[in-house]
Protein backbone atom coordinates (compact mmCIF):
# COMPACT_ATOMS: atom_id res chain seq x y z
CA UNK A 1 0.00 0.00 0.00
CA UNK A 2 1.17 3.35 -1.17
CA UNK A 3 0.55 7.01 -0.20
CA UNK A 4 -1.81 5.97 2.69
CA UNK A 5 -1.89 8.34 5.17
CA UNK A 6 -3.80 7.08 8.58
CA UNK A 7 -5.32 9.99 10.19
CA UNK A 8 -5.36 8.52 14.07
CA UNK A 9 -6.29 10.55 17.27
CA UNK A 10 -8.13 9.82 20.39
CA UNK A 11 -11.06 11.50 18.88
CA UNK A 12 -10.68 9.73 15.81
CA UNK A 13 -10.75 6.74 17.63
CA UNK A 14 -13.35 7.55 19.22
CA UNK A 15 -15.73 8.69 16.22
CA UNK A 16 -14.89 5.91 14.42
CA UNK A 17 -16.28 3.65 16.99
CA UNK A 18 -19.60 5.79 17.00
CA UNK A 19 -19.88 5.16 13.21
CA UNK A 20 -19.17 1.14 13.34
CA UNK A 21 -22.03 0.71 15.84
CA UNK A 22 -25.52 0.24 14.62
CA UNK A 23 -27.38 1.66 17.17
CA UNK A 24 -26.18 5.09 16.22
CA UNK A 25 -28.91 7.16 14.41
CA UNK A 26 -28.48 8.99 11.68
CA UNK A 27 -28.29 12.45 13.34
CA UNK A 28 -25.57 11.02 15.72
CA UNK A 29 -23.62 9.57 12.73
CA UNK A 30 -23.95 12.65 10.54
CA UNK A 31 -22.27 14.26 14.00
CA UNK A 32 -19.20 11.74 14.22
CA UNK A 33 -18.41 12.02 10.13
CA UNK A 34 -18.00 16.12 10.81
CA UNK A 35 -15.88 15.41 13.69
CA UNK A 36 -13.67 13.04 11.80
CA UNK A 37 -13.78 15.46 8.83
CA UNK A 38 -12.27 18.17 10.94
CA UNK A 39 -9.15 15.68 11.93
CA UNK A 40 -8.91 14.68 8.10
CA UNK A 41 -8.63 18.38 7.05
CA UNK A 42 -6.64 19.62 9.30
CA UNK A 43 -4.12 16.34 8.45
CA UNK A 44 -4.42 17.58 4.60
CA UNK A 45 -3.81 20.84 5.10
CA UNK A 46 -0.23 19.82 6.38
CA UNK A 47 0.66 19.23 3.20
CA UNK A 48 -0.46 22.64 1.70
CA UNK A 49 2.22 25.27 0.97
CA UNK A 50 1.61 28.65 1.92
CA UNK A 51 2.78 32.06 0.37
CA UNK A 52 3.84 35.33 2.70
CA UNK A 53 2.11 38.26 2.37
CA UNK A 54 2.01 41.58 4.77
CA UNK A 55 -1.15 41.83 6.83
CA UNK A 56 -1.55 45.20 8.89
CA UNK A 57 -2.83 44.78 12.85
CA UNK A 58 -4.37 47.17 14.16
CA UNK A 59 -0.88 48.93 15.45
CA UNK A 60 1.48 47.66 12.39
CA UNK A 61 2.62 45.53 9.63
CA UNK A 62 3.83 42.23 10.30
CA UNK A 63 4.28 38.58 8.30
CA UNK A 64 0.80 36.85 7.35
CA UNK A 65 0.20 33.49 5.62
CA UNK A 66 -2.30 32.08 3.32
CA UNK A 67 -2.56 29.18 0.86
CA UNK A 68 -0.69 29.37 -2.16
CA UNK A 69 -3.34 27.52 -4.27
CA UNK A 70 -6.85 27.86 -4.68
CA UNK A 71 -8.36 24.63 -2.59
CA UNK A 72 -11.13 22.76 -4.55
CA UNK A 73 -13.53 20.11 -2.67
CA UNK A 74 -15.72 17.55 -4.75
CA UNK A 75 -18.27 15.50 -2.19
CA UNK A 76 -19.06 12.24 -4.38
CA UNK A 77 -23.17 12.41 -3.86
CA UNK A 78 -24.21 11.12 -1.74
CA UNK A 79 -22.23 10.13 1.63
CA UNK A 80 -19.84 12.47 0.39
CA UNK A 81 -21.61 15.71 1.06
CA UNK A 82 -21.59 14.92 5.33
CA UNK A 83 -18.00 15.56 5.14
CA UNK A 84 -18.41 19.35 3.32
CA UNK A 85 -19.44 21.20 6.21
CA UNK A 86 -16.54 20.42 8.33
CA UNK A 87 -13.92 20.77 5.11
CA UNK A 88 -15.42 24.46 4.37
CA UNK A 89 -15.32 25.36 8.05
CA UNK A 90 -11.46 24.42 8.01
CA UNK A 91 -11.10 25.86 4.45
CA UNK A 92 -14.01 29.22 4.23
CA UNK A 93 -12.85 30.31 0.74
CA UNK A 94 -12.50 26.44 -0.91
CA UNK A 95 -14.96 25.93 -4.03
CA UNK A 96 -17.18 22.85 -4.67
CA UNK A 97 -17.55 20.22 -6.66
CA UNK A 98 -20.15 18.00 -7.16
CA UNK A 99 -19.74 14.00 -8.95
CA UNK A 100 -22.96 11.91 -9.08
CA UNK A 101 -22.07 7.82 -8.88
CA UNK A 102 -23.84 5.01 -8.07
CA UNK A 103 -22.64 1.38 -7.40
CA UNK A 104 -24.67 -0.61 -9.06
CA UNK A 105 -25.58 -3.52 -6.51
CA UNK A 106 -24.89 -6.38 -9.37
CA UNK A 107 -21.56 -5.22 -10.83
CA UNK A 108 -20.39 -3.19 -7.95
CA UNK A 109 -19.73 -0.89 -10.93
CA UNK A 110 -20.07 2.70 -10.35
CA UNK A 111 -22.70 4.15 -12.52
CA UNK A 112 -22.05 8.31 -13.20
CA UNK A 113 -25.00 10.62 -12.69
CA UNK A 114 -23.80 14.16 -12.54
CA UNK A 115 -20.46 16.27 -12.49
CA UNK A 116 -20.17 20.08 -12.02
CA UNK A 117 -16.67 21.20 -11.11
CA UNK A 118 -15.43 24.73 -11.22
CA UNK A 119 -12.85 25.74 -13.75
CA UNK A 120 -9.21 25.99 -13.37
CA UNK A 121 -8.95 22.21 -11.79
CA UNK A 122 -5.46 22.26 -13.08
CA UNK A 123 -4.26 25.58 -10.55
CA UNK A 124 -5.96 24.42 -7.49
CA UNK A 125 -5.62 21.08 -5.31
CA UNK A 126 -8.40 19.31 -5.67
CA UNK A 127 -9.50 17.13 -2.32
CA UNK A 128 -12.37 14.09 -3.28
CA UNK A 129 -14.71 13.51 -0.13
CA UNK A 130 -16.18 10.08 0.19
CA UNK A 131 -16.38 8.09 3.51
CA UNK A 132 -16.02 4.71 1.95
CA UNK A 133 -13.11 3.49 -0.21
CA UNK A 134 -14.25 -0.26 -0.93
CA UNK A 135 -13.84 -1.60 -3.97
CA UNK A 136 -12.15 1.72 -5.48
CA UNK A 137 -14.42 1.50 -8.38
CA UNK A 138 -15.94 5.25 -7.17
CA UNK A 139 -13.10 6.75 -6.64
CA UNK A 140 -10.69 5.80 -9.72
CA UNK A 141 -14.49 6.95 -11.49
CA UNK A 142 -14.58 9.95 -10.25
CA UNK A 143 -10.34 10.79 -10.22
CA UNK A 144 -10.84 9.45 -13.97
CA UNK A 145 -13.27 12.21 -14.63
CA UNK A 146 -11.37 15.11 -12.88
CA UNK A 147 -8.51 14.03 -14.86
CA UNK A 148 -10.49 14.62 -18.24
CA UNK A 149 -11.18 17.78 -16.64
CA UNK A 150 -7.44 18.56 -16.41
CA UNK A 151 -7.05 18.59 -12.83
CA UNK A 152 -3.88 19.42 -10.89
CA UNK A 153 -3.08 18.12 -7.59
CA UNK A 154 -5.41 15.68 -6.14
CA UNK A 155 -6.51 14.45 -2.76
CA UNK A 156 -8.59 11.38 -1.67
CA UNK A 157 -10.04 11.89 1.88
CA UNK A 158 -12.23 8.81 3.21
CA UNK A 159 -13.51 7.34 6.35
CA UNK A 160 -12.79 3.87 5.89
CA UNK A 161 -10.26 2.01 3.10
CA UNK A 162 -10.41 -1.50 2.30
CA UNK A 163 -7.10 -3.09 0.89
CA UNK A 164 -8.70 -3.29 -2.29
CA UNK A 165 -10.31 0.07 -2.89
CA UNK A 166 -6.32 1.11 -2.14
CA UNK A 167 -4.31 -1.59 -4.40
CA UNK A 168 -6.96 -0.28 -6.91
CA UNK A 169 -6.19 3.21 -6.41
CA UNK A 170 -2.52 2.84 -6.30
CA UNK A 171 -2.82 0.88 -9.61
CA UNK A 172 -4.56 3.50 -11.79
CA UNK A 173 -3.61 6.87 -9.85
CA UNK A 174 -0.33 6.11 -7.79
CA UNK A 175 0.25 9.93 -7.31
CA UNK A 176 -3.32 10.46 -5.39
CA UNK A 177 -2.74 10.48 -1.40
CA UNK A 178 -5.57 8.75 0.53
CA UNK A 179 -5.85 9.90 3.91
CA UNK A 180 -8.75 8.01 5.55
CA UNK A 181 -9.27 7.58 9.59
CA UNK A 182 -9.21 4.26 9.39
CA UNK A 183 -7.83 0.74 7.15
CA UNK A 184 -10.22 -2.10 7.56
CA UNK A 185 -10.14 -5.88 7.00
CA UNK A 186 -11.56 -6.63 3.28
CA UNK A 187 -15.06 -6.72 1.37
CA UNK A 188 -17.67 -9.05 1.89
CA UNK A 189 -19.27 -10.80 -0.96
CA UNK A 190 -21.36 -7.85 -1.89
CA UNK A 191 -18.72 -5.33 -1.94
CA UNK A 192 -19.08 -4.18 2.04
CA UNK A 193 -16.21 -3.17 3.45
CA UNK A 194 -15.07 -5.40 6.80
CA UNK A 195 -15.38 -5.01 9.67
CA UNK A 196 -16.88 -1.43 8.17
CA UNK A 197 -19.71 0.72 8.94
CA UNK A 198 -22.81 -0.65 6.72
CA UNK A 199 -24.23 1.48 4.00
CA UNK A 200 -22.50 5.05 4.42
CA UNK A 201 -25.11 6.64 2.61
CA UNK A 202 -28.39 5.07 3.84
CA UNK A 203 -26.58 5.62 7.38
CA UNK A 204 -26.37 9.47 6.75
CA UNK A 205 -29.89 10.01 5.20
CA UNK A 206 -31.83 7.78 7.04
CA UNK A 207 -33.01 5.84 4.27
CA UNK A 208 -31.76 2.22 5.37
C1 LIG B 1 -20.84 4.27 -1.63
C2 LIG B 1 -19.76 5.18 -1.08
C3 LIG B 1 -18.80 5.26 -2.23
C4 LIG B 1 -18.92 3.90 -2.86
C5 LIG B 1 -17.70 3.10 -2.47
O1 LIG B 1 -21.70 4.97 -2.44
O2 LIG B 1 -20.22 6.42 -0.65
O3 LIG B 1 -19.11 6.28 -3.16
O4 LIG B 1 -20.10 3.29 -2.33
O5 LIG B 1 -17.72 1.87 -3.07
P1 LIG B 1 -16.64 1.43 -4.16
O6 LIG B 1 -15.29 1.80 -3.62
O7 LIG B 1 -16.83 -0.05 -4.25
O8 LIG B 1 -16.96 2.12 -5.45
P2 LIG B 1 -22.99 4.32 -3.16
O9 LIG B 1 -22.63 3.89 -4.55
O10 LIG B 1 -23.59 3.29 -2.27
O11 LIG B 1 -23.95 5.56 -3.33
P3 LIG B 1 -24.69 6.45 -2.23
O12 LIG B 1 -23.63 7.26 -1.51
O13 LIG B 1 -25.59 7.30 -3.04
O14 LIG B 1 -25.44 5.54 -1.30
N1 LIG C 1 -20.25 1.61 0.23
C1 LIG C 1 -20.67 1.76 1.51
O1 LIG C 1 -21.45 2.68 1.83
N2 LIG C 1 -20.25 0.87 2.42
C2 LIG C 1 -19.41 -0.14 2.12
O2 LIG C 1 -19.05 -0.92 3.02
C3 LIG C 1 -18.98 -0.28 0.79
C4 LIG C 1 -19.41 0.62 -0.13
Amino acid sequence: MKNVFLVENTLVKRDVTILRDKTTTPNEFRLALERVSHSIAIEISKSFSLEEFEVETPLEKTKGYRFDKQIVLVPVLRAGLSMVSSFLSMIPDAQVGHIGLQRDEKTLLPIDYYYKTPKNLDESITIVLDPMLATGGSAVASFNSLKQKGVGKCILACMIAAPEGIKKMNSAHPEIPIYTAALDRELNGNGYILPGLGDAGDRTFGTL
